[in-house]
């Protein structure tokens, strides 16, 4: 049975990438207890599968995935491992205790990455896949196959590559796009085309996995469910390799508001999302831009005079989605030059001040030469701009 809420729509299942893939990203490394914190908060969300490190990478990344793995109640947990056999051996190892783990390996298809990078034939990759996949394979049921560069790679070959992985026993096949490379229209024909050619396709969850370096992470993932994959990776605030990978809360956000033209739902509770970008931004010390959407601080702020009449008459003038679907108790009404009478009057009352008419005219005319001068025009201010209008009228 599926709840109104989800009836007819078909589920994407939200991988977070953002103890791996998000702390690959320069300057963003998180201690042994911020990774605890964040995994336990991300399950607590109902993201579906955590990526808690690459175990081989350092002991330090394989304590946190095994203490992760120990610790999650619900969600899956990912370790990552290159194609190579001891990587394997010790992704399995750290989520040897989850209640469900999973091993994500992965090697490079594009001819770019095979001739400077790996200096392997197509062949011997053909080879690599179906010896690695197996041997994760033997160690848990779950193994995800990810084919990097996946968007610079011929089609031809990129079939042949997922036919094996699939062959060998993924249950996931992900076709990143990790240099950001691709525009949306593309990488939907990608999945459309893979998921049509190759044997046995329907064996496997086709996942989607885009960088940030033109813009388009979101939109290119949201483009690959369009062609049939229902697992998205992503991080919270966006944070990963370069440019960042495509942001878990853009991505829920435009799946819960665009239900009427993009038929998926998932499990992710967004009302846990600016929690959840505060603690990652803490924890890695990157700030969020003021602009961010859905978590930056202005997502659900207006300053121009006309937006926030149209807010004041009715929010969803200017808003798509409620600041309390996203965690944030309220629209805030930024007081500036470009506010109007409107916002000013309203802001007046929430101080709790009543003006005559002439008082109110001539206060809005001050605050607006004041705003004139000053950038950040706090609540004091207004006090004391008013405090003044009124001990001079009583005069
Ligand atoms: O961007 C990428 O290709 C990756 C893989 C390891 C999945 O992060
Ligand atoms: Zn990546």
């Amino acid at each position: 049975m599926t709840s109104p809420t989800t009836s007819g729509k078909d589920r994407v299942v939200i991988f977070d990438t953002t103890l791996r893939d998000g702390e690959q990203c320069p300057g963003a490394t998180m201690t042994h207890e911020e990774k605890l914190e964040v995994a336990e908060m991300l399950d607590a969300m109902g993201v579906d599968i955590i990526e808690a490190g690459f175990p081989i990478a350092s002991v330090g990344d394989f304590e946190a995935v095994a203490e992760i793995a120990k610790q999650t109640r619900n969600a899956v947990i990912a370790g990552l491992a290159r194609a190579i056999p001891a990587d394997i051996a010790r992704a399995g190892e750290a989520v040897r205790h989850a209640k469900r783990g999973r091993i994500h390996t992965f090697v490079s298809t594009s001819p770019i990455h095979l001739a400077h990078q790996m200096r392997k034939s197509e062949e011997d990759v053909l080879d690599i896949i179906t010896a690695t996949v197996t041997q994760a394979r033997n160690l848990v049921d779950d193994v995800e196959w990810s084919a990097m560069d996946s968007t610079r790679t011929p089609i031809e070959y990129l079939c042949r590559c997922v036919e094996a992985a699939i062959k060998a026993g993924a249950t996931t096949i992900n076709l990143p796009d990790t240099v950001g490379y691709a525009v949306p229209e593309e990488y939907r024909r990608m999945f459309k085309t893979i998921r049509e050619r190759v044997p046995n396709a329907d064996k496997a969850v086709f996942s989607v996995h885009c960088h940030d370096d033109l813009g388009l992470a979101v939109a290119n993932s949201l483009a690959g469910v369009e062609g049939g994959a229902r697992q998205i990776e992503c991080t919270i605030n966006g944070i990963g390799e370069r440019a960042g990978n495509a942001a878990l809360e853009e991505v829920v956000m435009a799946i819960k508001t665009r239900g009427d033209v993009m038929p998926y739902w998932c499990n992710v509770e967004s009302t846990s999302l600016t929690r959840a970008s505060k603690v990652v931004s803490a924890a890695t010390s990157f700030p969020v831009q003021y602009n961010k959407a859905i978590v930056g601080r202005n997502a659900f702020a207006h300053e121009s005079g006309i937006h926030q009449d149209g807010v004041l008459k009715n929010a969803q003038t200017y808003e798509i989605m409620t600041p309390e679907s996203v965690g944030v108790k309220q629209t805030s009404l930024v007081m500036g030059k470009h506010s109007g009478r409107h916002a000013f009057q309203h802001k007046l009352k929430e101080l709790g001040y009543e003006l005559a008419d002439n008082q109110l005219q001539d206060a809005f005319v001050r605050f607006k030469a004041l705003a004139d001068r000053k950038k950040d025009i706090y609540d004091e201010d207004i006090e004391a701009l008013v405090d003044q209008e009124l001990a001079q009228t009583h005069d």
